[in-house]
């Protein structure tokens, strides 16, 4: 597809929806991809999370080469917006979908911009939380580090739209990106969930021996956090009572189980949840054991009580093969995916 298309919601085709077992079903199987529109990135891939500025402005996207883009819409399409590496060599990286360069390329997973201050902060897999300006450039990295330990897998943030508190989570204090399979298979436990003060620079570590913790979203009056932990296949909820506590313990719950593993969780404006699931298609004879039986569930929508109130059916197909995170903007889904060279987009029909 054309990637000067543009990148207008309301252009898009209606999906079906199927009601079943009360939980509204959308597909988009390759068969019908009028439901369903693919907006290509420029040689590159992966845009794993995908972030709207202060003005509703975007979607930006994290890629291989380390590089932040911006859509811009035609005919500018993507442009450049931020890096995360200081000693980012663009003749080495510009356009690199090698993962050995990540290291010295930058790869930025979780995006989420301030909406009071406008300002994007970016959980780089290597170069840990870093924050920039409403108009890109070099990021600043704020903390790369917490009790002595090193970060090494930085992957997801959300902030507190009151405090600015910065929630995010190092997957790994062992595995980094590229090696994130022997994390998942050697059952890693490593995995923290941290917090950062803007105020007071400081960084604290709310939980730690997480197995895979990925994707972070915060409830819609702050009152708690949800934390997708990828190995268990569970989300986990951490109540967040007393916040000037700093040594208050986080014991999460469970607040779902699920039959594949999960990535990153987005809020709506309606404060229901948003999670990607990355397909492990041969987990799917699992889903018997649930009461909503699917073929292909590559999205849920949980409403805060956790009970799953919409599903995002792949249909076995290849458009929807990767699905790293499902982010409701303006009456649209906009899929992201840490492996493909597009970002999917489904048109809501509310
Ligand atoms: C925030 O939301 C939670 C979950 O819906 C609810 O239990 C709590 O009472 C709310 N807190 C406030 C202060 O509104
Ligand atoms: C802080 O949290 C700890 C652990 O939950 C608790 O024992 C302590 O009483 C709390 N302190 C204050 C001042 O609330």
């Amino acid at each position: 597809m054309n990637i000067m298309k543009k990148l207008s919601c309301p252009s898009f085709f209606l999906f079906f929806i199927i009601f079943l077992n009360s939980v509204n079903v959308i597909s988009a199987d390759d068969h019908q991809l009028q439901n369903y529109q693919q907006v290509m990135l420029p040689g590159v891939v992966g845009p794993e999370s995908i972030a709207f500025d202060c003005h509703g402005k975007g979607p930006y996207v994290g890629v291989s080469d380390g590089r932040i883009l911006k859509w811009q819409g035609p005919p500018l399409g993507w442009v450049e917006f931020a890096i995360t590496s200081s000693n980012r060599q663009r003749k080495l990286c510009d356009g690199s979908t090698d993962s050995r360069m990540e290291p010295i390329c930058g790869r930025p997973l979780g995006l989420k911009f301030n909406e009071k201050t406008c300002q994007l902060y970016i959980a780089d897999a290597y170069f840990g939380l870093l924050v920039v300006g409403p108009n890109g450039g070099q990021a600043l990295k704020l903390v790369a580090s917490a009790e002595g330990v090193p970060f090494r897998f930085t992957n997801a943030l959300d902030i507190d739209t009151n405090t600015g508190h910065v929630y995010f989570t190092d997957t790994s204090t062992v595995f980094q990106r590229r090696d994130y399979l022997l994390a998942m298979m050697g059952g890693d436990k490593t995995g923290r969930l941290l917090k950062y003060d803007p105020r007071s620079k400081k960084v604290t570590v709310m939980h730690k021996g997480l197995a895979f913790p990925n994707g972070v979203a915060l409830s819609k009056n702050n009152s708690f956090i949800l934390v997708a932990e990828s190995t268990t296949m569970q989300i986990l909820r951490f109540w967040l009572h007393d916040d000037q506590n700093m040594t208050a313990s986080y014991t999460p719950e469970v607040f779902a189980q699920l039959v594949r593993f999960p990535d990153n969780i987005k809020r709506n404006h309606r404060g229901e949840f948003w999670l990607a699931l990355n397909s492990a298609r041969w987990m799917i004879k699992k889903a018997d054991s649930v009461p909503w039986f699917t073929e292909d569930p590559v999205g849920l929508k949980f409403d805060e009580m956790g009970k799953v109130v919409m599903m995002l059916d792949g249909k076995g197909g290849e458009a929807l093969e990767s699905v790293s995170e499902v982010e409701e903007h303006g009456g649209c889904l906009y899929m992201g995916s840490s492996i493909k060279p597009y970002v999917g987009i489904i048109k809501l029909n509310t």
